[in-house]
């Protein structure tokens, strides 16, 4: 199975690195928030953050008593500044890429991913590994790019504009053919696979989860007017959605 790693590429890694940083990044202003308040309760449990990157949530979840956290990534650099900058006693990290994952002979209370499971080619795949990782009773928490967003083939404009070049509406008109998507994003042939919300609802399903909750982003909307030119485009389109699956 295909295994991206563009986090490695330096221009990819630096641009990536600059925007994380930045005051207002769509991570920390809209997805930290949500998936936070789906969390269950962590004081005493054993996560693993799939995909952790630098580290910014393992450290959250160490910080809010858990009583392990090991961060797993296929990135050498992105681990390389979890190692660090986000260091705690209880937290570990290893370069594994979610498609090995079966090959971690460990069960976790929780497991969670943050914006990494665009990346996955075999989605059900993953779905049942995790479940397969789960203590009874385990939960998984999880957040994506959303079908909408994921749907853009790079072929054309991802809006319909005005004139002047406004977003006036996304263009959706290959949303039901599924699979990967090589576009344009920092560097060329960037790749993310793309599918529909049924697809992900019934993958999850048939892993054997119960869905808890589901969310999608949205951005309140004092905020989406005072950087309008950070957030103007998302007003009618959630960037992100959300997952808490039960075992
Ligand atoms: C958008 S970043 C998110 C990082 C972090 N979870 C956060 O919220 O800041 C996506 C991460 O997924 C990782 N990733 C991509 N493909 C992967 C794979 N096949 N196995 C493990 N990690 C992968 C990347 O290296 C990157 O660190």
């Amino acid at each position: 199975m295909a295994k991206q790693n563009i986090y490695d590429n330096d221009i990819f890694y630096e641009n990536f690195k600059n925007i994380r940083a930045s005051e207002l990044n769509y991570n920390d202003v809209i997805e930290t928030p949500i998936i936070t308040a789906m969390l269950p309760e962590l004081k005493g449990k054993n996560i693993l953050d799939i995909g952790c990157g630098m580290g910014q949530h393992a450290m959250q979840y160490a910080k809010s008593g858990a009583l392990y956290v090991l961060g797993i990534d296929i990135s050498e650099k992105m681990l390389k500044y979890a190692r660090e900058n986000n260091i705690a006693d209880n937290i570990a990290y290893r370069k594994m890429a979610f498609e090995d994952l079966n090959q971690l002979d460990e069960k976790f209370d929780v497991i969670t991913s943050s914006l990494a499971f665009d990346y996955v080619e075999d989605f059900g795949m993953l779905m049942k590994t995790i479940h397969n990782m789960l203590n009874e009773n385990g939960v998984c928490v999880f957040s994506m790019s959303h079908p909408i967003s994921t749907a853009y083939d790079g072929i054309y404009d991802r809006y319909t504009r005005t004139e002047t070049g406004e977003q006036l509406y996304a263009n959706l008109h290959n949303y039901g053919k599924e699979g990967v998507r090589h576009i344009h994003w920092v560097v060329d042939n960037y790749e993310v696979y793309h599918r529909m919300f049924s697809t992900l609802v019934n993958e999850i399903v048939s892993a054997g989860f119960i869905i808890e909750e589901c969310q999608e982003s949205k951005l309140p909307e004092e905020f989406r007017q005072e950087h309008s030119d950070l957030f103007g485009g998302i007003i009618h389109q959630p960037a992100f959605i959300f997952f808490r699956c039960r075992k």
